[in-house]
């Protein structure tokens, strides 16, 4: 669905749908030329991640292995505490991989603090992450990015795999969600 079809769901539209099939398509032409001669995995977190993957995988040039993850980050309300549960590991095993990590947001990056030391201990030839969007905070969490969308303000968004609750992700532009609809 697209923001027309929301009926005042969004504040704004933040990126729209041809601003993230351009940028994806940029992130895929670097990925192609990093990975070049490498044996790469691409790791989705699930559930955001569904629309990135599916789309960073069709623009790639070369050929890539994909497995997903689930994980539950305890913490109370949104607020995500750091502490991660995996609901779904890989089927594969990463030792030897050059493995780029796929998330949708990185807000806190608590939880990809976690998956990373969680991927690294399983000795992959190396391991990057990539994310559609970044938060401000995330600019406190140690771990480095190497592949970003778009920064993006502290907002509540949804759309291109971001939900709320459960719902929104299949809108094809991202939007800031109105407060009406979540308080
Ligand atoms: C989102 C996102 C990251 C995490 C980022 O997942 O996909 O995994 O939150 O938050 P953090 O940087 O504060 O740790 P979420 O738990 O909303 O699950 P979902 O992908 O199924 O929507």
């Amino acid at each position: 669905m697209d923001d027309t079809q929301l009926d005042g769901d969004l504040t704004r539209v933040l990126v729209t749908k041809e601003e993230l099939a351009a940028r994806i398509s940029e992130l895929a032409a670097e990925i192609d030329r990093d990975y070049a001669g490498k044996d790469l995995l691409l790791v989705g977190v699930l559930n955001g991640a569904v629309m990135v993957m599916a789309d960073l995988s069709r623009a790639l040039t070369r050929h890539c292995r994909m497995d997903w993850m689930a994980v539950s980050s305890y913490g109370s309300g949104s607020q995500s505490s750091g502490v991660v549960r995996i609901l779904k590991d890989l089927s594969t095993d990463v030792t030897g991989l050059d493995v780029l990590l796929v998330e949708d947001i990185i807000d806190t990056g608590l939880t990809l603090s976690y998956l990373v030391s969680n991927l690294r201990s399983r000795g992959p030839a190396s391991l990057r992450v990539l994310t559609v969007f970044r938060k401000p905070e995330a600019a406190r969490n140690p771990v480095e990015i190497a592949y970003v969308g778009f920064d993006i303000p502290n907002e509540f968004v949804v759309g291109y795999g971001l939900d709320y609750d459960g719902r929104y992700r299949n809108l094809t532009s991202v939007g800031a969600l109105a407060p009406h609809v979540y308080s």
